[in-house]
């Protein structure tokens, strides 16, 4: 009943504002829907649960452990030539489900991409091509970097065509994304296979010995879902959602029905989430609190204990589990809060052994900084394609804000709840990381006193946040539920 009354509601605002976004899914894909037992029918009102129900998305299958996690490749630093890295975005077919191949894109390969480790203080060179049919860009999410080398839409890539870009790597250790940033057409390109993994060490994260080897005792957990239809393709078009597309299963590294082999000791884990708009809020099975010790941009001041963390898209965070004591434990996995089991651990006889210090970082918002005025302010609002940030939609003829460069600014972002109650917004800025001053007027949680891209707005919520940037150019900042993004929740700001 509740969600009829929805219905009618949104129906009335949605035809007074823009016509019904749903219309671009396609009749024509409505037996997708049901094959994948997602059930988006349009002529009935169920169907609208799908888009309308923020609070109960389409739940995911739990994954039975069959294949070990896949750990993407480190990309090796070219010793030759004039360029360090090349990074080809490319179609390809990937083996997913049992006996059916699926159409995928992928960064050197046929699905998702290869880790790309830079070091704080080296510059790099990197060829970027595009052999897909279609543009693209190269964005690198969370970078510090100058405007016309961030990969935003202003930067696309014809089929066929490369360019180089040269940077420096300038900020500290943290975990980094990349994924494509494509005009109206990210979340397409993000949902086939295009993300990868941006790792960035310095000097004083080798000298804290956190568990570093690659695959042993550290490991990138890139979390997606998805929905495959019944021939096993990733049908976008089929399984759109203006309000941000789900799936019912989910892959980890492009790891369907994964499991991870760890030893006993402390691991690390690099969660990202890379999905285009689920939430996951992780937890261990054996309700064991784990050691959250870096956020999207950089270590914490110092461990911070959780029973239950929660990612909203595109954010990061690194936690240590210490498997030390749970090798006995039945069925231990990492869960999410519906129970559903994300990532089952096998606890074999190896041994790692790192102690995890009590000092990790020298992270402040200073006392100036929380006294600063609000200069700018960012009221997100909406749902399905009916999104804005300050009443606006993204143009991209149109500079939103300015700001001169290194002089810090405290940005005040609201979350207006429209009468339905509102969603979470998941909001970025690229070229930079900030500082959460508050929240609600409040100190922000532990794990939240780090640098960050991503800050996630429940609807009602006020956060300021303290933020600089190193470099010039354009830089996008937007809701990263992808289809959010694309439907226009995005504005510009120039630095200079
Ligand atoms: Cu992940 Cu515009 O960014
Ligand atoms: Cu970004
Ligand atoms: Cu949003």
């Amino acid at each position: 009943m509740k969600s009829l009354m929805k219905w009618l509601i949104l129906a009335v605002i949605s035809s007074l504002i823009a016509g019904c976004s749903m219309s671009s899914t396609g009749e024509e894909s409505t037996d997708k829907h049901s094959e994948n037992g997602m059930n988006h029918d349009m002529s009935g009102m169920d169907g609208m649960d799908g888009h309308m129900d923020h609070d109960n998305p389409l739940p995911l299958k739990d994954s039975n452990g069959f294949n070990e996690l896949a750990v993407s490749p480190l990309l090796e630093k070219n010793t030759a030539g004039d360029v360090d890295y090349t990074l080809t975005a490319q179609k390809g077919n990937q083996l997913l489900l049992e006996g059916q191949t699926t159409e995928t894109y992928g960064y050197n390969g046929d699905f998702l991409g290869p880790v790309l480790k830079l070091r704080q203080g080296e510059t790099v060179r990197i060829k970027t091509v595009n052999a897909l049919d279609e543009d693209t860009t190269f964005h690198w999410h969370g970078l510090d970097v100058p405007g016309d080398v961030d990969g935003g839409p202003h930067n696309p890539l014809k089929p066929g065509e490369e360019r180089i870009i040269e940077f420096n790597v300038t900020q500290e250790a943290a975990t980094l994304w990349f994924h494509p940033h494509p005009h109206g057409k990210t979340s397409e390109q993000v949902y086939k296979g295009l993300a990868g993994l941006l790792y960035i060490e310095d000097e004083h994260s080798d000298s804290l010995n956190l568990p570093s080897d690659y695959g042993i005792n550290d490991f990138p957990v890139l979390l997606q879902d998805r929905a495959f239809t019944k021939t096993g393709e990733l049908n976008y078009e089929a399984a759109y959602n203006s309000d941000g597309t789900l799936g019912d299963r989910l892959l980890v590294n492009g790891t369907l029905d994964p499991k991870l082999s760890v030893p006993q000791g402390k691991v690390r884990l690099r969660l990202v989430n890379g999905s285009n708009a689920r939430n996951y809020t992780v937890a261990l099975s054996s309700g064991d609190s784990f050691q959250q010790i870096a956020t999207d941009g950089g270590l914490l001041n110092e461990p911070v204990a959780m029973d239950t963390l929660k990612l909203t898209p595109a954010e990061r965070a690194e936690i240590i589990i210490d498997f030390d004591g749970l090798q006995d434990v039945e069925n231990l996995s990492l869960v999410d809060d519906q129970g559903t089991i994300l990532l089952p651990f096998a606890v074999n006889d190896g041994q790692t052994s790192s102690e995890i210090p009590a000092k990790l970082n020298s992270f402040e918002v200073t006392g100036e900084e929380r006294n600063l005025p609000v200069t700018k302010r960012l009221e997100l609002f909406g749902m399905m394609d009916m999104v804005t940030i300050n009443g606006k939609k993204f143009d991209m003829n149109r500079i939103d804000m300015t700001q001169k460069v290194g002089e810090t600014e405290v940005w005040e972002l609201t979350n207006k709840p429209d009468p339905m109650g509102g969603m979470i917004h998941p909001f970025h800025i690229h070229g930079t990381q900030f500082k959460v001053i508050s929240v609600n007027g409040k100190e922000p949680d532990d794990n939240l006193k780090g640098w960050k891209d991503t800050v996630a707005l429940e609807p009602g919520d006020r956060v300021k946040i303290a933020i600089s940037f190193k470099n010039k150019g354009v830089y996008m900042y937007h809701c990263h539920i992808l289809e959010h993004e694309d439907n226009g929740m995005m504005g510009q700001i120039e630095v200079n």
